[in-house]
């Protein structure tokens, strides 16, 4: 017993020292004084952190955890830090840290509700809550009857979603349920060869490998032309589809990105709904990164027309400040995602028969590819419930509007030129006082080697643009006019 006692007083006195140290790390980060990131090569990580020896020697405590975790964290990429403006990942806000610390401790799964009955029910309310942003959920966000009151019996009127591992699984997800609804008999049969969706060419990779692992093989894919930004062009959707068609396929399904990864541009969603209702086909957005523009009057028209489709990827851990990984799949109407999956499993699931159709349950692994799940949703609720919906709102327009004034600012200068006005927090831009489509990713090479800025690059037709995704919320006018100093003091290097 004392032995016990002895060692819970140890590990929450090394869990308490790991806070502190996360803390420093964040006040730097945030302060800027240490380096965005330092890239160093795997074999220096490795001798840094010792990590062979700790695993086959243990010993980890309170007296030599620094060894371990100063490496850790100084080699880690600070995404606190100003200059963090890369990928489309979250700067995580201390609720979402806090959901994980808790799961971490209780370690609810949830495939069923008796794993994680509270993480259950606040998936079920915030999956509502997203379902009412797109118009597919009214009443109470937190009345579980509403698929009863207005009645799934008379015809479906609030849609139903389910939190996954990641956009790439709940476009997965969309793309199954689609292929049940036009092909029922898919499940037990395989995937009919025939069988085919329409996309733009900027569609995110993890559609179109969900296309093969579905069985449908790439060339189901009919590639949308789009504009020179490539944004899809509704207008040409009909030749697609009587391309399709005279070649022996059948449509069944459009997606359209909300926003495209590479450019943060908008596809339109209205337009594409359109064409999609002439023709009864299903019509998913992938709206991973910018369907957070659902929590912003000003910016909500960038999603106009999303209540006309049938499924909506939304990913919390990218524009709702919510740590990785948090995503959902939604569905306009329950019956679909009711459909989806297909299981035969004695020892977990015990309510199948009042599940289906006229009744979402609360066992949530019967409606998603994973079976073990993390307590997704107390993620984006503890953010939610420390900022309120309209600070969520807010962070949006801050972000969208910086980026604004960016790309303002960036085309006001000689030397650089962006290819388009950002509707999102996304912002492609070249330097141009060295020539040379190489150009771009050396001068990329250069900034990161420096350690003051993370930043990407993206192709856009063919032409290689240095990109900005401007995910913090400490990244400033000023941060910008130093990136551009800095990309000009480099750039002096390459030329000699
Ligand atoms: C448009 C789009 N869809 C899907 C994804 C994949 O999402 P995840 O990384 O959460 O799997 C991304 C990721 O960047 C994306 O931008």
């Amino acid at each position: 017993m004392s032995d016990r006692n002895d060692r819970n007083t140890t590990n929450s006195t090394l869990a308490q020292h790991v806070l502190h140290a996360l803390e420093t790390y964040q006040n730097e980060s945030e302060q800027g004084h240490i380096s965005t990131l330092l890239q160093q090569e795997p074999e220096f990580l490795n001798r840094e952190m010792d990590l062979a020896k700790w695993i086959r020697e243990g010993g980890l405590n309170l007296d030599n955890y620094a060894k371990f975790l100063t490496p850790y964290l100084e080699h880690s990429q600070h995404m606190h830090h100003p200059g963090f403006i890369g990928h489309q990942v979250a700067v995580p806000h201390e609720g979402s840290a806090i959901a994980d610390m808790i799961h971490g401790v209780i370690n609810n799964p949830m495939a069923v509700y008796e794993m994680g009955p509270t993480a259950s029910v606040i998936e079920r309310v915030v999956v509502n809550w997203m379902l009412e942003k797109c118009g597919w959920f009214t009443g109470a966000i937190d009345d579980f009857s509403p698929n009863l009151k207005n009645g799934a019996k008379n015809g479906a009127k609030n849609g139903a979603g389910v939190l996954t591992h990641g956009g790439s699984l709940a476009n997965l997800t969309a793309l199954l349920a689609a292929r049940a609804h036009a092909a029922p008999e898919a499940w037990q049969n395989g995937t009919p060869d025939n069988l085919a969706i329409i996309a733009p060419a900027a569609t995110h990779y993890s559609l179109a490998r969900a296309v093969s692992i579905a069985g449908f093989g790439q060339n189901a894919i009919r590639y949308a032309p789009v504009s020179e930004l490539e944004v899809l062009r509704p207008e040409k959707l009909e030749q697609t589809f009587l391309q399709a068609q005279g070649e022996g396929q059948k449509v069944f399904m459009v997606s359209v990105n909300a926003c495209t990864t590479a450019t943060g541009l908008y596809d339109p969603i209205d337009e594409v709904a359109e064409f999609c209702k002439r023709h009864d086909l299903w019509l998913h957005v992938d709206g991973a990164h910018g369907a957070s523009a659902l929590l912003s009057d000003k910016e909500r028209h960038l999603m106009k027309g999303i209540s006309r489709a049938d499924s909506l990827t939304w990913d919390a851990h990218k524009m709702m400040r919510t740590s990785a990984l948090c995503a959902a799949i939604l569905f306009k109407d329950q019956k679909a995602m009711a459909g989806t999956f297909h299981q035969d499993a004695s020892y977990i699931f015990y309510n199948t028969e009042e599940e289906g159709e006229d009744k979402i349950g609360f066992d949530a692994g019967l409606y998603a590819v994973e079976c073990t799940k993390s307590a997704l949703g107390a993620k984006m609720f503890w953010v939610l419930a420390m900022e309120g919906e309209k600070s969520m709102g807010d962070f949006i327009e801050k972000q969208y509007g910086d980026t604004r004034a960016f790309y303002e600012l960036i085309n006001a200068q000689e030397d650089f030129t962006c290819p388009y006005k950002p509707e999102a927090n996304i912002l492609c831009f070249r330097y141009e006082g060295i020539e040379g489509n190489d150009t771009q990713m050396t001068l990329r090479e250069k900034v990161l080697a420096r350690g003051d800025f993370y930043i990407t690059t993206a192709v856009i037709g063919g032409v290689r643009y240095l990109r900005l995704t401007v995910m913090n919320p400490l990244t400033t006018l000023d941060t910008i006019e130093k990136l551009l100093a800095e990309i000009r003091l480099c750039a002096r290097d390459v030329s000699g």
